[in-house]
């Protein structure tokens, strides 16, 4: 038995059993007194990484940037900006993160460039330049104005006029992020090489930005309006992106970009898919490999009971293929903190979900000390999405609020003006104060990532549902003779949970019942999650 249970887990990739941890160097360290954080500032912290016990790192762009989208303007791709420090810097940190056998993946911007890359400055210096077709430029409409309907996802028309050239270029996001036209092989070739620039440095895969969105409709066809937008939605969902979006070439570049990775042995390629569960499944690809991780954002869109949560794991189940390997992300860099959508009492629960269920889990620096939406005033709101496409709470900052270090000053995060508020809950939330409490949420996370890398049911095992009832979300994870039954109280008040055998309680959210023998039912306490393991 134990042979067969060592096979399955030695047939596991490192991707399949690794927990993934996302950090966002500008809100991670400052080790210059800039008040952003940087590469040197990361470095600082490896034994915290350590500590905790991810597997692998997903570091946010460091690449040369105007930082007008947090760095996803790139005007280098194959550079680091003195911001964040230098290609020594970036070096030194991939060979301290393998020293301590953690991976690094890299974000990956396929779709578009700042318009400071010396590509578009090239591209938009005239119609014959020999990189005009590395760009979407296109004739005005009749009327002299944009060529068809698209929209912009940061607001307004996608098209930004060229009075010196008298076109229009297409941008997906902001007018100085214009995007590549990837229908030219020559930036296909392009980018191929940005990925092996970045493998040969030693990373170990990508996390691909906007992968959706690399190509366009070639008729420029209108996008038809959306039947289900009202006035209380941002204007950008105004239409359907039926000739922007998800094009099938788009998919096929992705297959491209795979290849390049390919080459390189043991490497991971991770991507964005933003939108609906139903479609992720194409991202996998079918005869041709796409990527090996399309990330699944289910959980933090799913309403936070127990019945809607079961539907959401079940739905994406379902959607992804047969061979495929799931993933779960309860944090980002674009998404509201799981601590203040759930609350502090439910993110418990969120954690030992992503960390319990089958497939590699996701989560954002911070998430492990708990930290929530950190309100920006009006006068220091830095995010270009809140500012063109104001009052939707599309503000991004509050998530990207600086890590919490100690509890002194700016949290150590900085010792001069953090470049965002760094929020009034430092005291509480904290790496420091938090280590220094063993029921903590931190000691949670440690403790989840522990007994999943030495559980192989955990790591490996097959997912079974189990039916939810009374507010309390179950399912099973099993390995041989080993079986492990999740409970976890989605509410707050105390449930009672009844399962017909004999089991140990391996491990509570409240980190005080390890070892409880359990006969046939217990009560979960208020917005407890419990790992059991049943007697057989
Ligand atoms: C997705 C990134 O995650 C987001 O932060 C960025 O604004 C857009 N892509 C544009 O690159
Ligand atoms: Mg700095």
């Amino acid at each position: 038995m134990r042979g067969a249970v060592d096979e399955r887990v030695a047939r596991l990739a490192w991707w399949q059993k690794a927990v993934f941890y996302q950090i966002a160097p500008l809100s991670f360290q400052d080790s210059d007194g800039d008040g952003k954080g940087d590469i040197p500032g990361v470095l600082q912290h490896l034994d915290h990484l350590e500590w905790l016990g991810v597997d692998a790192v997903w570091l946010c762009p460091v690449f040369p940037s105007p930082m007008l989208d947090f760095g996803y303007d790139i005007a280098d791709f194959c550079a680091v900006d003195p911001l964040f420090g230098s290609l020594a810097d970036f070096d030194l940190l991939v060979a301290e993160l393998h020293g301590r056998g953690i991976k690094l993946i890299l974000d990956f911007v396929p779709n578009h460039t700042s318009d400071q890359h010396p590509w578009f400055i090239e591209s938009r210096r005239s119609r014959t330049s020999a990189k005009r077709d590395w760009y979407v430029w296109a004739d005005p409409a009749p009327d002299g104005g944009p060529p068809n309907n698209w929209l912009s996802r940061f607001g307004g028309s996608a098209w930004e006029w060229d009075q010196d050239t008298g076109q229009y270029y297409y941008h997906s996001f902001l007018k100085e992020m214009p995007d590549l036209n990837w229908r030219d092989p020559q930036v296909r070739r392009a980018m191929a090489d940005v990925l092996r620039f970045w493998l040969k440095r030693g990373v170990d895969g990508f996390r691909v930005d906007a992968s959706a969105v690399l190509a366009e409709d070639p008729l420029l066809r209108d996008d038809p309006p959306e039947p289900d937008f009202d006035e209380n939605k941002p204007p950008p969902q105004r239409l359907r992106r039926i000739f922007t979006d998800d094009r099938p070439e788009s998919l096929h570049y992705l297959e491209q970009l795979r290849a390049v990775v390919d080459e390189f042995p043991d490497r991971v390629l991770a991507g964005e898919v933003q939108g609906k569960t139903e479609r992720i499944g194409h991202f996998y690809g079918n005869s041709r490999p796409r990527f090996h991780l399309p990330l699944n954002f289910a959980l933090l869109d799913a309403e936070w009971n127990a019945v809607a949560l079961q539907g959401q794991i079940d739905a994406y189940y379902n959607a992804i293929p047969d061979k495929a390997w799931p993933d779960w992300v309860i944090g980002g860099h674009d998404k509201k903190r799981l601590a203040s959508t759930v609350g502090a009492a439910q993110s418990r629960n969120a954690a030992m979900l992503a960390l319990t269920l089958k497939g590699t889990p996701f989560f954002f620096a911070g998430d492990e000390i708990g930290m929530e939406q950190v309100p920006v005033p009006r006068d220091r709101i830095r995010d270009p999405f809140e500012r063109l496409v104001p009052g939707y709470d599309l503000n991004r900052d509050p998530e990207r609020s600086p890590m919490r270090w100690d509890a002194g000053r700016n949290g150590g995060f900085t010792a001069g003006e953090p470049w965002l508020p760094m929020g009034g809950d430092i005291a509480a939330r904290n790496v420091r104060t938090l280590k220094g409490d063993e029921k903590s949420l931190l000691w949670l996370y440690r403790r989840l990532i522990a007994l999943r890398r030495s559980t192989p049911a955990l790591t490996a095992g097959d997912y079974q549902p189990v039916r939810s009832r009374n507010d309390v979300l179950c399912f099973k994870r099993m390995l041989a003779n080993d079986t492990l039954l999740i409970a976890l109280n989605c509410c707050h008040q105390p449930r009672r949970l009844e399962f017909d055998a004999t089991a140990t309680l391996v491990l509570s959210t409240q980190l005080d019942r390890d070892g409880e023998t359990i006969r046939d039912a217990t009560i979960l306490r208020a917005d407890e999650g419990v790992i059991l393991r049943l007697d057989t």
